[in-house]
């Protein structure tokens, strides 16, 4: 049994055939494996073990396969599905150099040790229940100083959510109906996507401009206004492209918002991770008359992104959002709680020290301009650099998709990087986003390796 079992350690155990939906499944007695079984009949004295092959067989089932749900065939998040092959090549030994994932904490940044108190301090003082729905009150009060900060006035509702993520799920569902749409940017955050296509709503994009700074066209985002759009998406900083919106792009927006009666969704989650010389504007601030739902979280900027911790502040005239308000508030008690004890960092990373940010800004600002001056220098990329958050979407001219050049520079070099397709960047252009959230050492390291796999791919 033992020789057996050395034969063949990765084959499957089970052998499973499908057509149509059925699968039909054969089992080996003792929990060998086919191979196992015929290599055994090959290596060892194999006429007793090939007798025995059919009786080895312990049943053979019909198994009716579980469809998943047709919505999610338009449910796509390439950041981390190029992942499931980067895995595969570290289980075969081979060192991935991660830059595909905006996780600061799998690089050299750590966590403020006032959030971990604060977080500690909750759980040894027993807040492990659930919390109210919309969040504590000691976290609710701090959003709404930073709303304050912000220059966010007329605020009618804040609360609490499990990430931007949960944030953005609840302030869609609770507002677009099926033959509706929202106006989200292109190159897109698929998340935005993915709760549409939950909620059976296509969405509609309105490209940023590579030409102009991955501004949008203000002319052309007006024209794809519909009387079914029900909302524009506005992310700034952006990903993936690290552009942020200029004042005069969020007064159009808020106008166009104003005039059309729309709602505005800002996702305001790299607010802090401003790299250039324009600061952060928050449109709600320019814009306290239109309905404006202001997007945040810790992940980023606190360096917590597995706590997941985020909020939401709607701000605009309150008979206006009313409804609006209570529909998000509604979904927010269907789904019970955020996480009691670490939405209690809410208050100790709002109000409390902020010094490890002029840190992450300097770390930031210098990997973004080693990463501009290496696009700058190599043959076919070409970027606009970056002024906020940590990613950069360098164009390739290359022939080929740009799905073949992230999966051939992984298999060769083992740089995980995101192909421009995945964020829906539009056919024929080739780009790619890259973290440059990676110390300087091993960001020289990715160029190298990115700068020669062109050169020998494309010349
Ligand atoms: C634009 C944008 N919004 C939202 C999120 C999700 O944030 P959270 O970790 O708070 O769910 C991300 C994460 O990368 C993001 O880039």
């Amino acid at each position: 049994m033992h020789r057996f079992r050395a034969a063949s350690q990765s084959a499957e155990r089970d052998v499973l055939n499908v057509t149509d939906g059925v699968h039909t499944k054969v089992t080996f007695l003792y929990g060998l494996t086919r191979s196992e079984i015929v290599s055994s009949r090959i290596d060892h004295n194999g006429p007793f073990c090939y007798k025995r092959y059919s009786q080895m067989i312990s049943r053979v089932q019909q198994i009716q396969e579980v469809p998943a749900a047709r919505r999610l065939e338009r449910v796509r998040y390439a950041i981390r599905d190029l992942a499931v092959l980067a895995d595969e090549l570290a289980r075969q030994g081979k060192q991935i150099l991660p830059l595909n994932i905006g996780d600061p904490l799998s690089f050299d940044f750590q966590t403020p040790p006032h959030l971990i108190e604060a977080v500690i301090r909750a759980l040894q003082e027993g807040r492990n229940g659930y919390a109210p729905s919309p969040g504590t009150p000691a976290a609710l009060e701090a959003v709404r100083r930073e709303a304050e900060r912000k220059g966010i006035r007329n605020v009618q509702t804040v609360f609490i959510t499990a990430g931007v993520s949960e944030a953005v799920d609840v302030c869609l569902t609770a507002l677009v109906n099926p033959g509706e749409t929202v106006l989200a940017p292109s190159p897109e955050y698929p998340l935005y996507s993915a709760v549409l296509a939950k909620l059976g709503v296509e969405p509609t994009c309105y490209p940023l401009v590579e030409s102009k700074g991955w501004q949008p066209d203000l002319d052309d985002l007006e024209s794809r206004i519909s009387d079914s759009t029900r909302a524009i998406v506005v992310i700034s900083p952006n990903n993936p492209t690290g552009a942020v919106y200029s004042r005069p792009t969020l007064e159009r927006i808020a106008e166009l918002a104003r005039r059309r009666n729309l709602v505005i969704i800002s996702d305001e989650i790299y607010d802090k991770l401003i790299l250039g010389d324009e600061p952060h504007i928050s449109i709600a601030a320019l814009a306290p008359d239109v309905p404006v739902l202001t997007l945040g979280g810790l992940s980023k900027a606190y360096l917590v992104p597995g706590w997941r911790v985020g909020w939401g502040i709607l701000s605009g005239e309150a008979a206006a959002v009313k409804a609006y308000g209570e529909g998000v508030h509604k979904l927010l008690r269907a789904r019970l709680s955020a996480s009691f004890p670490f939405q209690e960092a809410i208050p100790a990373a709002l109000d409390g020290p902020q010094d490890h940010l002029t840190e992450v800004r300097r770390k930031l600002r210098s990997r973004r301009d080693l990463t501009i001056a290496w696009c700058r220098r190599t043959p076919r990329l070409t970027c606009v650099p970056p002024q906020g958050a940590f990613y950069a979407f360098p164009r390739i001219e290359i022939q080929e998709e740009d799905e073949q050049f992230a999966k051939g520079l992984l298999l060769e070099k083992q740089v995980l990087v995101v192909h421009g397709g995945g964020f829906g960047q539009m056919p024929g252009s080739r780009h790619f986003r890259m973290v440059f959230l990676a110390d300087e050492a091993a960001l020289e390291r990715a160029f190298r390796s990115i700068s020669d796999f062109i050169q020998a791919r494309y010349g």
